[in-house]
């Protein structure tokens, strides 16, 4: 009994320098961690994806055939389709927030094939910042398409800014006005609505399709080629969220997946190409990645033009991938495209 109460006191300062040299380390390397996930969380999140998520289901890929001057009865031949007595009116139906050039560009491309553009703006965005109404300021700009162009302006009123909720109900309500607009633009059963952010074009020889051939599916969703800040960073082949539809009654704007039919090649989409510094730091700030706008760092002008340069991310964050092959490919700066080489 003595000679174990004499060691005791030894025994504990032994075991607590012991504890002392191990825990000193642990806390460091603890708190670094804790440090490092929390500064890097999303981008830890991200690189570990591959791990944690799981792709979506894939869609059906309807091969997309098209070459000049075939007639329209052979094009939907090689698709299987019929071809109808007398075209399908087309409608074009946009949210729009503050992509003006690439608007431009789309009116321009689809002019000839569509027969009613459909276009809402809002005054404030889906978080709730105030915003001017772009579209209808630049009307001048889109005086060779007037005699097609349906448009109305959604106000927003009092919001309360502290909501989590807000967003998603801010965008339903979109979703609402423009269903609204929709019907009063004198869409009917039987005619195609296409489905789509102002900057997500499908091709003319897609209209052409929709518009000709019978037996068409009543939803596919159409795969456009992904741009980003302008035609000389091709991303990927992508981009799905557009959609076609043969309108029915029960119809509604979405800007989600809908069906597992995809026509292949569709057209393209041309994300953050803007002309001017300011509508980036809008477009960073106002849309629903808002939460991606980290330190206000990002929204200095000189970043914001090196990162455009470059084909760097904007939000300095890892692809979205699912294996870790898609993710090391599409690491670092977007490639430049070899036509835009050539042309210079
Ligand atoms: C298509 O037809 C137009 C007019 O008939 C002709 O000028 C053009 O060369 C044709 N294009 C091709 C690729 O055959
Ligand atoms: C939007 O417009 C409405 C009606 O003109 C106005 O009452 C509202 O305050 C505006 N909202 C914002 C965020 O400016």
């Amino acid at each position: 009994m003595a000679g174990n109460s004499v060691n005791l006191p030894h025994v504990t300062r032994r075991r607590s320098t012991l504890a002392f040299k191990f825990l000193i380390p642990f806390v460091l390397v603890l708190s670094v961690s804790v440090i490092a996930v929390t500064q890097y969380f999303q981008s830890i999140s991200y690189f570990l994806r591959p791990l944690w998520d799981t792709p979506p289901k894939p869609f059906t890929r309807i091969p997309h055939y098209y070459a000049p001057n075939m007639s329209m009865h052979q094009l939907c031949q090689l698709h299987g389709w019929g071809i109808l007595s007398s075209p399908r009116r087309v409608f074009d139906a946009v949210l729009f927030s503050n992509e003006l050039d690439v608007l431009e560009i789309r009116y321009h491309e689809l002019f000839p094939y569509v027969d009613r553009f459909v276009i809402l703006e809002a005054n404030a965005t889906f978080t709730g910042i105030p915003k001017s109404l772009t579209f209808f300021e630049n009307l001048n700009r889109f005086a060779f398409a007037s005699s097609k162009i349906v448009y109305d302006m959604l106000p927003i009123g009092e919001l309360d800014p502290d909501s989590r909720r807000m967003p998603f109900l801010v965008e339903a309500g979109h979703r609402r006005a423009l269903n609204n607009l929709l019907k009063r633009s004198g869409i009917a059963v039987g005619d195609v609505l296409i489905m789509a952010d102002a900057d997500e074009i499908p091709s003319p020889e897609t209209v052409q399709l929709l518009k000709w051939c019978d037996g068409i599916p009543p939803i596919m969703h159409l795969e456009l080629k992904n741009y980003m800040y302008s035609f000389e960073f091709h991303v990927d082949q992508n981009s799905w969220r557009t959609t076609a539809h043969v309108f029915t009654e029960r119809t509604k704007y979405q800007h989600s997946r809908q069906t597992d039919l995809m026509l292949a090649d569709a057209g393209w989409h041309c994300s953050f190409c803007f002309r001017e510094i300011k509508e980036f730091a809008f477009k960073m700030k106002a849309y629903s990645h808002a939460d991606r706008v980290k330190h206000d760092i990002f929204l200095n002008p000189d970043r914001i033009q090196r990162v455009i340069c470059n084909g760097d991310n904007i939000f300095d964050m890892l692809p979205e991938e699912y294996t870790f092959s898609d993710l090391f490919k599409k690491m670092g700066p977007i490639p430049r495209c070899v036509l835009f080489d050539v042309e210079q």
